[in-house]
């Protein structure tokens, strides 16, 4: 290609996330305004090795895509290209292979001058490790509902995830109430609790339990008989997939497996549920909200975050060589170096923001003194 007319190629890897559709779309847009050739890669990085993985992407392709949930392209789970599930020949089993050679081989013979890597920090390290094998610029767009990946203030998916737990928190607190029960509510966010503790804040929950704060079910149990001596017979806790009970451990429903696939978390509520009955004698019950955080249209505010980044990272391209990842830093879109996101967890502050909001409410975290649950 000419230095100005560039052939570009977008991934969308690991979970999805509402939203990813409106990267697609604005980077494509963004990019044919500018006279350039786009690809996708279907199913993450599988399409890299199939003959037929790889999808032209041009006008009609990306029409009225951006308010569809999921992403047009689709996605993979176990598709890292250094762990790369491989059958070979006379096993059953397929085996984790290392095809970055053959990823950055494809890419350069298919004349391409640039990657758009759309996903979290799983993305980010692969995206790094691709660039030392040879690909020569990678873009990456920072997706996730958990909002945890490091180097921007938010990730697209993370307000969409936040409204639809909100709103499931609203429709809980009736019939709860009406029961005079306990609810206790899981959602996910793997090891980062911004899912939960921007829903629980947004829905009214009584108590909010985090990874970044170690909680004793005792003072959830306390929290809740407190309101009962105020006369507010009924609770909501909200509880994040990957909180941790003091002492114990996170509740892990799959291990990780041997093609970089991470452990799959989630039971806590049940179990939280269980032991506050019996602690409170108060009837409980619990509901995991997983999957539907994800499913289905964006909100407004991630599609346009998400028409931002894709456009951004089409500016990034044209703008000259140097790979990084967009970033929304204080309400502006700029480019940050992938290593400040690859490989790391961005983690509820405990001493600052929102959580200290929540605190000042008196929501309870489950570490609080047990003085403080002494008096009605
Ligand atoms: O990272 C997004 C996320 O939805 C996490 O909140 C959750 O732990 C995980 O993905 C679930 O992954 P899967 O859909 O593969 O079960």
């Amino acid at each position: 290609m000419s230095a100005n007319k560039k052939k570009i190629l977008i991934n969308t890897g690991g979970g999805d996330a509402p939203g990813l559709n409106g990267v697609i779309r604005s980077a494509t847009l963004a990019a044919l305004e500018r006279g350039w050739e786009v690809w996708g890669i279907k199913h993450g990085y599988r399409g890299m090795f199939e003959s037929d993985g790889l999808l032209r992407l041009d006008r009609d392709a990306v029409r009225g895509i951006a308010h569809l949930g999921g992403t047009v392209l689709g996605t993979a789970n176990r598709g890292d290209p250094f762990y790369f599930p491989t059958h070979v020949t006379g096993q059953s089993k397929a085996i984790p292979t290392d095809r970055a050679d053959e990823l950055v081989e494809r890419f350069k013979s298919g004349g391409f001058d640039a990657l758009i890597a759309i996903g979290g920090d799983g993305s980010m390290t692969i995206a790094n490790k691709l660039m030392e094998r040879g690909l020569p610029m990678i873009v990456g767009v920072p997706k996730t509902i958990d909002n945890d990946v490091a180097g921007t203030d938010v990730t697209f998916g993370y307000d969409t995830a936040v409204s639809i737990a909100t709103e499931a928190l609203d429709r809980l607190h009736t019939t709860t109430e009406s029961h005079e029960r306990v609810m206790v509510v899981e959602v996910m966010g793997r090891h980062a609790g911004w899912i939960a503790i921007a829903s629980g804040l947004a829905g009214g929950a009584d108590a909010i339990l985090i990874p970044e704060i170690d909680f004793r079910s005792e003072r959830v149990a306390q929290k809740i008989l407190q309101r009962e001596r105020r006369g507010r017979r009924f609770s909501i806790i909200v509880v994040a997939e990957g909180a941790n009970p003091l002492g114990g451990d996170v509740a892990v429903k799959a291990e990780g497996d041997e093609f970089r696939r991470a452990p799959v978390l989630g039971g806590i509520a049940e179990r939280l549920a269980s032991e506050l009955g019996r602690l409170t004698g108060k009837e409980t019950r619990s509901i995991v909200l997983g999957h539907l955080l994800r499913g289905g249209h964006p909100s407004s505010a991630d599609r346009l975050l998400a028409l931002r980044f894709g456009v951004a990272a089409v500016s990034e391209i044209a703008g000259g060589d140097q790979s990084g990842m967009v970033a929304m830093k204080g309400g502006e879109v700029r480019l940050v170096p992938i290593e400040e996101a690859a490989g790391k967890t961005r983690t509820v502050p405990t001493d600052r923001g929102i959580l200290l909001s929540a605190r000042e409410l008196g929501i309870c975290f489950g570490d609080e003194p047990e003085s403080s649950f002494a008096t009605s």
